[in-house]
């Protein structure tokens, strides 16, 4: 019999794909569910970026582009962090990937050797866990509290370093906490950095929609720590692109490369036409997440205070990102034994879709994406309400 490798059998499977799959699966039956899992804007894609995209498939642009993308894309994407990150990189730094998340899977494989660890702040976003253990690394979690908001302050790391600490994972605004780390507390954390010789990975693909903090690049703080840094974001947040599979890594030469070279190993390059899409998104100066921004923060203030109406349920202002995480541990303290059985519950019961917070390494929590419409909130969470206060 041929075996799984023990590299895959590690690697759970996304609670978070599979929690929306399980309510789309109820929606084709005709079951009226409301939808929080997805993380994805309820936008649809500028027109400008589908055009973008319709007019190089016309002219033909359907070969193999570059491994690293076109370069009127890498301009382009160089340009945006520039202007607008305050961060400046070569096109030759910047490499266009499939998606964020194949651009943190690209760093991981070029910077992890078996055993080393990376620092990861829970609760985190599902793939980074799975992403270094496939790559031979170990994950060392350090948690963050409610108290502060969810914010990774420089003492959480400096509990959590061994000789064997590699790299940083760095999130703001998070998913799933919103959590918005300021340039002040990013200052120090990058000078720990510095001195501890540990590479920071910083995942801005939520850095559009920052509230009340501003968005802050960490490799925008200074050449010494742009050059320990990856940055890494996507279109499909910013533009309501999640299905296009595009985004970027940008980071010194030598690792930029080396991305590159894997890609050219593996995918070949992004799909060519789309990206054509892309470079026209770019050319708003962010005018189509800057809309999108305004709605979420209607939605945000709405959703927090209305779950916070709810008996039982705690839930902090999240700063960034479109996702709210409340305490559930009232609930899931009592007949409800855990996160999960509270998400199955909501959706037999509710018929509303959640995503537990165990799938973020944080047990009594559940994370709801606001971004859906504001009459869906309206009325999935006056029924979260009802179903919870059954119970209570
Ligand atoms: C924090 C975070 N990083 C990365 C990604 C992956 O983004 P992409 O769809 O561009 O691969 C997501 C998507 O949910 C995310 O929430």
């Amino acid at each position: 019999m041929i075996e799984l490798s023990e590299r895959i059998k590690r690697i759970k499977p996304s609670q978070t794909l599979a929690i929306t799959a399980k309510a789309n699966e109820l929606k084709a039956k005709g079951v009226d569910i409301i939808s929080f899992g997805a993380g994805e804007p309820d936008f649809d894609t500028p027109d400008y970026a589908k055009e973008g995209a319709i007019k190089a498939l016309k002219e033909g642009k359907t070969k193999y582009s570059p491994a690293g993308g076109i370069p009127e894309l890498r301009q382009a994407i160089a340009e945006k962090l520039k202007v607008r990150n305050k961060v400046e990189y070569n096109p030759s730094e910047v490499v266009v990937c499939p998606g964020a998340k194949m651009g943190l899977y690209e760093i991981f494989a070029v910077i992890l050797n078996l055993g080393d660890e990376v620092i990861v702040p829970a609760p985190y976003w599902v793939s980074y866990t799975e992403q270094i253990v496939i790559n031979d690394g170990i994950p060392k979690i350090v948690e963050l509290s409610e108290d502060n908001g969810f914010v990774l302050t420089v003492d959480h790391i400096k509990d959590a370093i061994t000789p064997k600490t590699k790299a940083l994972v760095l999130n703001t605004p998070s998913n799933p906490t919103g959590a918005v780390i300021p340039r002040k507390e990013l200052e120090k954390i990058a000078e720990f950095c510095l001195k501890n010789n540990i590479a920071i990975i910083s995942d801005e693909c939520y850095e559009e929609f920052a509230y009340d903090e501003e968005h802050v690049s960490i490799a925008s703080l200074s050449k010494e720590v742009r050059e320990i840094t990856f940055t890494v974001s996507a279109f499909s947040k910013s533009y309501s692109m999640t299905g296009w599979r595009l985004g970027w890594v940008a980071a010194p030469e030598k690792f930029a490369k080396a991305i590159v070279n894997m890609q050219s190993q593996t995918i070949s390059n992004p799909t060519t036409f789309i990206q054509y899409g892309a470079v026209e998104a770019l050319k708003d100066g962010g005018e189509f997440p800057r809309k999108m921004r305004e709605e979420f923060i209607k939605r945000r203030n709405y959703i927090v205070e209305a779950l916070n109406n709810i008996k039982g349920v705690k839930c902090t202002l999240p700063q960034g990102a479109f996702y709210a995480f409340p305490n559930v541990s009232y609930y899931t303290a009592g007949k409800l034994e855990n996160d999960m059985r509270l998400t199955e519950y909501l959706l037999e019961e509710a018929k509303v879709a959640v995503v537990p917070g165990s799938a973020f390494g944080k047990e009594g929590y559940i994370r709801l994406s606001y971004a859906t419409s504001m009459e869906n909130i309206q009325k999935g969470v006056s029924r979260i309400k009802e179903a919870l206060e059954k119970l209570a």
